[in-house]
């Protein structure tokens, strides 16, 4: 694919779907066993499965955070729905493959797969000053734990850097029940985070980004099936937990006065 496919993806259409044909391979290094499969539109993707231990609300958190982050202008995999056949477990010779295969029958989140990538840290390439501090904006407004030097869950591709794996993020949605109401504040440590050392003013990110969350959050909302958004622990209907996350999301920008100067903190420890 030509450098700057994400392009072609149409911020305003509904996410493509697709059903898997074949398992490939699975990423051994991922926590939740994602896989490469082959699917019937004969594109490769990184499946992420809805009956992994992390379970729906992981792939919510998967579709949210990264829908918004590609609103917000930074790279991220092309993010479809996949069709699955558990069936296809009967051509697997692993036991644990056949059973995550078995219980993910229906509706999975699949990432286009980004062959040649690799694992992206600021010692590999210079991110720029700018997109390490922006990164930093995002994962602290949707409270992104894994973005650690350690893991850093961003490839190299086409000399650019693209996101993955945000099924961590908006982790108060683990909690939820009705009546929920966002907290005052939520702790978000980014000492360990790997642009820390490249960032430049979170500042001026917060300046850039700040405005453009809110206008585009409906829209990355309307994206998620409704059948995820019920799953239990839930505020209550569909409906309900969109407007959760959407409280979520007003009370914490409405907040970034808190924790911007806080990112800053540490940036400022770490020079
Ligand atoms: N779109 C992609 N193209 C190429 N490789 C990918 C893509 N998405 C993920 N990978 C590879 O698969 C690995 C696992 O993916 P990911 O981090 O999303 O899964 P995970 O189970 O949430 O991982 P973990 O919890 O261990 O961080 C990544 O570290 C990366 O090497
Ligand atoms: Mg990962």
């Amino acid at each position: 694919m030509p450098v700057g496919h994400d392009a072609a993806v149409d911020h305003n259409a509904a996410l493509r779907r697709v059903a898997a044909t074949r398992y490939v391979t699975p990423f051994r290094e991922g926590g939740s066993l994602p896989g490469l499969v082959e699917a019937d539109d004969l594109g490769m993707y990184v499946l992420k499965f809805r009956g992994a231990g992390q379970g729906l609300k992981a792939l919510v958190a998967e579709v949210v955070v990264g829908e918004l982050a590609r609103r917000l202008g930074f790279r991220v995999p092309e993010v479809v729905f996949v069709d699955l056949d558990p069936t296809l477990s009967k051509a697997e010779p692993d036991e644990e493959i056949q059973d995550l295969l078995n219980a993910s029958g229906g509706v999975n989140l699949g990432f286009d797969y980004l062959p040649g990538s690799f694992d992206f840290t600021p010692r590999v390439r210079d991110p720029g000053a700018e997109l390490a501090a922006r990164l930093l904006w995002l994962d602290a407004l949707v409270l992104n734990v894994d973005r650690s030097w350690r893991n850093p869950n961003m490839l190299l591709w086409h000399r650019e850097v693209w996101l993955i794996d945000h099924g961590a993020s908006l982790y108060f949605h683990h909690r939820w029940g009705p009546g929920w109401q966002p907290a005052p504040s939520y702790r978000y440590d980014a000492a360990d985070h790997a642009m820390l050392p490249a960032a430049g003013s979170v500042v001026d990110a917060d300046r850039e980004l700040r405005p453009r969350v809110m206008p585009v959050l409906d829209e990355v909302l309307a994206l998620v099936p409704d059948e995820w958004l019920v799953a239990e622990p839930t505020p209550g209907s569909a409906a309900d937990t969109r407007a959760a996350y959407t409280a979520y999301f007003a009370s914490r920008i409405e907040r970034a006065d808190q924790w911007v100067p806080a990112l800053e903190e540490t940036r400022a420890a770490r020079v």
